[in-house]
């Protein structure tokens, strides 16, 4: 992919901006595949699609992720519209879902899905864009661990079912209002106390969000904090049995798992499950596959009623580059089954591609009046396997020429013979779809 916008001379041709890529055929045709079979395996889990829309009123973003987090902090794309609303483009999908949740009160639990756009303002480099795209899935309306197993599953089998097996789940539990406050203390006074050791970002801001000390990858943080007091050992009651619940799920349904108590993701929605999916295809800057985790204080605080949930998220373009990695997925853009050529002036073509079309039959043609041989490379080119050749001997028969491209052969048959036949059968070649 390519695209550098750039802040050209006024003059120059406007390209796309920084960060962002087209999606063009036919590498456009891995887009459709892979979303196809999202939506085929959510459905097979039993979820809805939902679509809300992609900008919300800011506060979904800053109440729900978090105005500490970096995400909303620095990255959201914030803006007034022309009313004076404050509005953001959406950088995930979660908020939004919850906010659709709590206006529209639907039975749970509520099972849905989703592809989105998402738009964060981050430094552009490869796996790490300023739109991306994500599928994802949420639950709302239970606490039932089997549902974090169930999630968890969706997304590891979507990975799978692509051919993909170089990818690791880690998971943990951000515990919940009854163990987490106090842990939050003691973790605070010790980094108080290793403060001069950490990395210099976290040197500043740890304050702030000392648990994303724990997830920090810089050699200076992760030796400081080596001895650091974890929420893993201080999980309550409720939390601890919670998680080994969803550890015998994973096991029982065969998905393999690492537990990391280092584990912080960057929205500061989490409670209790939270997980990751570490693609070892990809650049360590960028290896984030997937993840989710529980969100049990969400709706509540988007003004609903107090309802949990749980929900992952896994960028396409991730998903796209570890397919890349390791071989699978390849780009299979579907060619036309016949091509029309017509040299009577196009009369006929244009309605046969129309009759071909609508009785099932991908069909293209030429346009502006080519000669046969212009007609001809186009159908070559276009990698379709029959081309269907009308001239003027063959309009005034009313018949065609179906010619077999790649062995070069050819029958003249008439043509309410072959649209018949096309309409009985749905295909060119005969045989009922
Ligand atoms: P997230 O980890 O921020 O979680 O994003 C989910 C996935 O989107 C990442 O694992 C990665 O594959 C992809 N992604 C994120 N940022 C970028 C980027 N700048 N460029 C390319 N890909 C990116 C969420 O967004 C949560 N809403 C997930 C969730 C759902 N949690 C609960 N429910």
């Amino acid at each position: 992919m390519s695209g550098e916008e750039g802040r050209d001379a006024a003059d120059a041709a406007p390209r796309s901006p920084k960060g962002t890529h087209d999606v063009l055929p036919p590498a456009s045709s891995r887009w459709e595949a892979l979303i196809a079979r999202y939506a085929v395996l959510a459905e097979r889990y039993a979820f809805g699609l939902a679509h809300t829309p992609a900008f919300e009123d800011a506060r979904v973003f800053r109440r729900g992720i978090g105005e500490a987090s970096e995400v909303v902090g620095k990255e959201m794309y914030e803006f007034e519209d022309r009313s004076g609303r404050r509005l953001a483009l959406r950088p995930e999908g979660t908020a939004p879902i919850v906010r659709a949740f709590v206006q529209h009160h639907p039975v749970t639990p509520w099972r849905v899905w989703y592809v989105t756009p998402a738009f964060r303002y981050e430094q552009a480099q490869a796996g790490r864009y300023r739109q991306h795209h994500q599928l994802g899935a949420e639950v709302l309306g239970t606490e039932d661990p089997d549902v974090d197993v169930e999630v968890i599953a969706l997304a590891h089998d979507f990975y799978r079912e692509l051919g993909l097996t170089a990818f690791t789940l880690r998971i943990t539990s951000l515990g919940d209002l009854t163990c987490r406050p106090a842990y939050l203390v003691e973790l605070s006074a010790y980094l108080e106390g290793v403060e001069g050791a950490l990395c210099d970002e976290h040197r500043e801001t740890w304050r702030r969000n000392p648990l994303r000390v724990l997830d920090c990858k810089r050699e200076a943080c992760r030796a400081a904090t080596e001895k650091a007091p974890r929420l893993r050992d201080r999980l309550c009651e409720p939390c601890e049995t919670h998680l080994q619940r969803v550890y015998e799920g994973l096991r029982a349904v065969g998905i393999e798992f690492h537990e990391d108590d280092r584990l912080v993701r960057g929205l500061d929605y989490y409670t209790r499950t939270t997980f990751e999916f570490t693609g070892t295809s990809l650049d360590s800057a960028s290896d984030a596959l997937g993840g989710g985790g529980r969100y049990d204080l969400l709706a509540e605080a988007l003004g609903g009623p107090p309802t949990p949930g749980i929900g992952f998220g896994t960028g396409i373009e991730r998903v796209l580059l570890a397919c890349d990695a390791e071989g699978v997925l390849p780009v299979v853009a579907p060619t036309a089954e016949v091509f029309v050529v017509d040299v009577t002036g196009g009369a006929v073509a244009r309605d046969l591609v129309m009759s071909l079309r609508r009785a099932g039959v991908r069909a293209e043609r030429a346009y502006d009046g080519r000669s046969m041989k212009s007609q001809l490379k186009a159908a070559d080119r276009s990698g379709a396997p029959l081309a269907v050749i009308v001239g003027p001997a063959e309009l005034a028969e009313g018949t065609v020429v179906v010619r077999d491209l790649a062995a070069g052969s050819q029958a003249t048959e008439p043509l309410a013979g072959l649209l018949a036949r096309v309409a009985s059968t749905g295909t060119m070649t005969g045989a009922a779809t």
